[in-house]
């Protein structure tokens, strides 16, 4: 396809962009609604008497039960860590092989076949009445979920216009707020239902969220960046075109195209593509000493989504009824669920616009020391204080919803934004897919460890907890300081450039000053040259 307009404009290597398309991104970011659900349901469910009775076999404890009667009547601390953490299970490996399908198949379709698997998880998981087949279906499910993880933020990060792309992607993270709430809510109705609609109802609902991701991303287009890809240049214009509401012949599109082309053929030569098993490799390419190195990059992503699990956030929203009980002083542990939940829904979109004005690595940064502060004061508070004085668990209360609230506002969506822009091109999918991955990983290890850390016959930590939280939240915020870049408001191909360029601690500063097509391909009459055309449609690849 010769004779494609490009530009030296760095301003002009993006087409202006219409509501409806907008719109059209905002759409992918419903894939956190599953992602979100997922993680709230299963805390509430395991203080569900009909649920304890079934999957224990253990007889309902009589009205005037003692307390340590009704501490018995209860799922075990290892079905609870398995029942919760083998969703992460599934959703690790769902993620690395959704990696490899969204090269092959494409961002869309992938999407589309996560939402069957994760069907035939929740068959399994509604039948289910023993913990065997729940695990079983909770796998299969997070492989599903896996999917749209990853896939849903490459998706989203590869079509979204570079000055909304941070708030389209952290109304993803919103989504899987609203889920979580969602989950609370459903089981909160459901709660104390004795029959098996108290736990099938929250789970057999999941059907709408796949049916709604799933039918709506069928009538997106696919990933103009994709197409590029796989050498087709032709369907990547239409894409494009289509994405950003412009003819498929207007200047911005062919410039804004002609960018993608230019610079996937520039990392194809820095990093020339192989076999399948080579294209993994590259991922592990390059010098760990310098930012713009594959290596670095996977390292970025891995390690910035493997910190967001250290916050602690997820403790609250899988344990967090627990705790609060334990706590002993807490009338209605449920509502206080509850309550942190809403409050890391409403946190949430401050960072729409937090994340475009200040940028990524400011969020990062100011959120953690936010985190680590109030988790601190929570450790001391629940240490100092016995847990019978009731304004000390109100406090401790407030300031474990502050730290949700930093959480929700920076680290929630941020981590998401930033492994969306990392990775160049050729391992962009591969790049995400293992980032994502890390995230699932750390959430498995961290369900699997943290009933340990409380549980009455194990570590018995009770709020001391909140010093592990507070230690790790303090490793993640020196971590961003002196490694997270600055990617706010450039085009996935400027940030590229920039970590060519800078280091984190400059990136903020960096502005881009001429464009890939002028330096790699743009022939006298400004339009780019054929052969790099050639090549990379020659190229094309399915890795
Ligand atoms: C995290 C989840 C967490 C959720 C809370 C996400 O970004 O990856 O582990 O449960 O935020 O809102």
């Amino acid at each position: 396809m010769p004779g494609l307009a490009a530009t030296a404009d760095t301003s002009r290597v993006e087409a202006p962009v219409t509501m409806k398309a907008y719109l059209m991104c905002a759409f992918a970011s419903f894939g956190g609604i599953f992602f979100g659900y997922d993680i709230g349901y299963i805390g509430s469910v395991f203080g569900m008497p009909f649920f304890i009775h079934t999957f224990t076999g253990l007889p309902y404890p009589p009205a005037n039960a003692t307390p340590a009667q009704a501490a018995e009547f209860a799922i075990s601390p290892s079905n609870t860590s398995l029942i919760t953490s083998i969703l992460s299970a599934g959703t690790f490996f769902g993620a690395l092989i959704a990696g490899d399908c969204a090269d092959f198949f494409g961002r869309r379709t992938t999407i589309i076949g996560g939402c069957f698997i994760f069907i035939v998880g929740i068959i399994l998981q509604t039948a289910s009445t023993t913990v065997g087949l729940l695990s079983g279906g909770r796998f299969i499910s997070g492989l599903g979920v896996g999917f749209e993880s990853a896939i849903v933020i490459l998706y989203m990060s590869e079509i979204a216009p570079k000055k909304v792309r941070g708030a389209l992607v952290a109304g993803y993270q919103f989504c899987i707020t609203i889920g979580i709430l969602l989950a609370s809510c459903v089981d909160y109705g459901t709660q104390n239902r004795l029959d098996s609609g108290s736990y099938r109802i929250p789970i057999a609902i999941q059907f709408l969220w796949a049916l709604i991701l799933g039918g709506g991303i069928a009538t997106l287009p696919e990933s103009p960046r994709y197409w590029v890809k796989r050498g087709k240049t032709e369907k990547a214009i239409k894409a494009l075109a289509s994405l950003r509401g412009q003819p498929q012949d207007s200047e911005y599109i062919q410039a804004e195209i002609s960018e993608i082309i230019a610079n996937h053929e520039y990392e194809l030569q820095v990093v020339p593509q192989g076999s399948y098993f080579s294209s993994w490799a590259n991922c592990f390419k390059g010098s760990l000493w310098h930012q713009q190195s594959n290596l670095r990059r996977t390292i970025l992503g891995t390690s910035l989504q493997m910190m967001q699990q250290w916050t602690g956030v997820n403790f609250i929203f899988y344990f967090g009824t627990r705790f609060f009980i334990q706590l002993g002083t807490i009338k209605n542990p449920f509502l206080i669920s509850l309550i942190t939940t809403l409050v890391n829904v409403c946190s949430t979109p401050i960072s729409f616009w937090t994340i475009e004005r200040f940028g990524r690595r400011p969020l990062l940064i100011y959120g953690g020391l936010g985190m680590l502060s109030c988790q601190f004061i929570v450790a001391i508070v629940g240490t100092a204080v016995p847990v019978s004085n009731t304004s000390a668990t109100s406090a401790m209360i407030a300031f474990i919803c502050l730290s949700i609230f930093f959480f929700a506002s920076t680290w929630g969506p941020t981590a998401w934004v930033v492994i969306g822009e990392t990775f160049p091109l050729p391992i962009r999918a591969r790049g995400v897919a293992l980032s994502t991955a890390s995230n699932w990983l750390w959430n498995c290890i961290l369900a699997v460890i943290s009933p340990y850390f409380v549980g009455e016959q194990y570590g018995n930590l009770g709020p001391k907890v909140f010093f592990i939280w507070g230690g790790l939240c303090t490793c993640a915020t020196v971590y961003a300081y002196f490694l997270v870049p600055e990617t706010k408001g450039l085009t996935l191909e400027q940030v590229d450039r920039m970590l060519e360029e800078t280091t984190p601690r400059t990136s903020a500063r960096w502005r881009p000053t001429t464009t890939f097509a002028a330096d790699m391909g743009m022939a006298a009459d400004g339009t780019l040259k054929e052969e790099i055309v050639h090549d990379v449609e020659r190229k094309g690849s399915t890795y």
